[in-house]
């Protein structure tokens, strides 16, 4: 397996005189509407004879937002490349754009290897949004590519930041570390990561930021009752495990607010098998899970001052003589029984038993993250979560931290009406809707049957956990969708 965390460039603060007077391989400064540049830029041109300001005026460099010249310095001395980067309007540049500004211009040198790199162009965007923007910059030092002989990316020796306090250098790095080890995690093939080595990465993660962490393994598993995690898991050479980990932040007997995933490490639909080419990409479906860990790790790391449980519910829906079948009544954790009318809406049955663990920690709020369904994707799109809960007000919080970090999620309604989809003619529940119609909707209506009464927001991650193709701040692949939201969520959770 790959390390983790993965690589990150050495991160520093510089001032701009520093910043000018040693060589770097690339010197980044940007260009606002109406031709303003970065303040290091009048610096420069004193000494390079002002060719950034002709070519500004002759129109060769614009200013719309991700436009990006690169051009070669034939002086001796100072950057190799000079980097004039479009920021349009910056009071419109807000944490989200900040995030895919830094990535996008990472994303952009990462061809060949670079030793140093200098970014001289925060002075002209809001500093409340210089974290996520130096967390953008860390994202773009990892992609999906990890079994190639001759890595596409290649990431700085180091990147420096003028004009950027050190908090936001330290914090984004933090959290941009903490989306690539969920990225990580989601892009190492279903060979490499599986049940047992999903909870060595948590346990190696656990270690290395100080978070507890429990490893439930088929035994314990049995014990405790998890009978939906093991009936998924069944047919598999790889038994499933339940990760539980823990963030002391907030004190004993203070409140705790619990994060469950869905950590399916392939989905091959059991005996309700996928087509080919709908089974391709199902490595992806231990994301929640792999979300859980990024954002356990990052409240570690940023030590926010809060009680924060994590659990990741991890199993293998394959085929075998063990495999669970169509008819088969499972008797979850809770007590509620099951019938399995769908091998391939698995994610729900092994939700059902990690919800169930949960609530047992008695949180105040509970948040799932799961690539649960195929129907959230055709109602919101590939680029969109989807919310779902029992609890309005803690719904708007996770969709208000989400729109500031600039990550897409909307909220479904949970109508009663769907409640009789989920109940079974032989068991208390089936686990799928009638019809696919509102599909995404009867997923949670199921999953609402495990949170007893607390506060619960569901977020179906189907669609924009994974990416077909790349968009020039991010590569296809893993994206480690609503780390940064839930980050943002567990701050505006802290005790005031
Ligand atoms: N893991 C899939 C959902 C999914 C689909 C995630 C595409 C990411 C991309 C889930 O386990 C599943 O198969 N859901 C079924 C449910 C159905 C059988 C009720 C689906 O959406 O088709
Ligand atoms: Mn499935
Ligand atoms: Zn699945």
């Amino acid at each position: 397996m790959q390390t983790l965390p993965p690589a990150c460039p050495k991160l520093a603060t510089i001032d701009a005189t520093a910043a000018l007077s040693q060589p770097c391989d690339v010197l980044v400064v940007g260009i606002a509407d109406g031709n303003e540049l970065s303040s290091i830029v009048a610096q420069m041109d004193a000494e390079q004879g002002g060719w950034i300001q002709r070519a500004v005026q002759s129109g060769n460099i614009k200013s719309k937002r991700g436009e990006i010249s690169l051009s070669i310095l034939p002086v001796a001395g100072g950057p190799s490349l000079v980097m004039v980067v479009g920021l349009g309007d910056t009071d419109l540049i807000d944490r989200g754009k900040a995030f895919e500004l830094g990535a996008s211009i990472v994303r952009r040198i990462v061809d060949t290897r670079k030793a140093r790199v200098v970014i001289a162009m925060l002075d002209q965007i809001n500093a409340e949004t210089h974290d996520a923007f130096v967390a953008g910059t860390v994202t773009a030092c990892e992609g999906q590519a990890l079994y190639q002989g001759e890595s596409p990316v290649n990431p700085p020796t180091t990147i420096e930041f003028v004009d950027i306090a050190e908090s936001a250098v330290s914090n984004g790095k933090i959290v941009g570390e903490s989306v690539n080890v969920t990225r990580r995690l989601v892009n190492e093939p279903p060979n490499v990561i599986y049940p047992a080595t999903f909870a060595d990465a948590a346990t190696k993660v656990a270690a290395e930021t100080g978070l507890s962490i429990e490893v439930w393994d088929e035994k314990k598993l049995r014990v405790e009752g998890c009978r939906a995690i093991l009936a998924v898991g069944g047919a598999s050479v790889h038994p499933p495990r339940l990760v539980i980990l823990r963030h002391r932040g907030g004190g004993e007997g203070e409140p705790v607010v619990a994060l469950v995933g869905k950590g399916v490490t392939f989905d091959s639909g059991g005996l309700s098998i996928k087509p080919s080419e709908g089974m391709l990409d199902m490595k992806c479906d231990m994301a929640g899970a792999a979300t859980v860990l990024g954002v356990m790790r990052a409240a570690a790391l940023l030590q926010l001052p809060i009680n924060v449980v994590g659990i990741c519910g991890l199993a293998e829906n394959m085929i075998s003589g063990d495999a669970y079948r169509l008819g088969d009544v499972i008797e979850t954790r809770n007590g509620l029984t099951i019938e399995i009318h769908n091998t391939d809406a698995e994610g729900r049955v092994v939700l059902a038993d990690a919800l169930d663990v949960a609530i047992q920690h008695k949180p105040i709020a509970i948040v799932d993250l799961a690539t649960l369904t195929g129907a959230c994707m055709v109602a919101l799109g590939r680029d969109t979560a989807g919310l779902m809960t029992n609890d309005s007000v803690l719904c708007d919080q996770v969709a208000e931290a989400a729109e500031h970090e600039g990550e897409w999620a909307w909220e479904l309604p949970m109508f009663d009406f769907f409640d009789e989809q989920v109940k079974s003619k032989v068991a208390d529940l089936k686990n799928v809707g009638d019809g696919r119609w509102g599909g995404a909707i009867t997923a949670a209506k199921f999953l609402e049957q495990f949170v007893d009464k607390t506060s619960w927001v569901h977020i179906d991650i189907a669609g924009p956990a994974f990416a077909d193709s790349p968009k020039p701040h991010r590569d296809a692949g893993a994206t480690g969708v609503m780390v940064r939201t839930l980050v943002r969520w567990l701050q505006t959770k802290e005790p005031s």
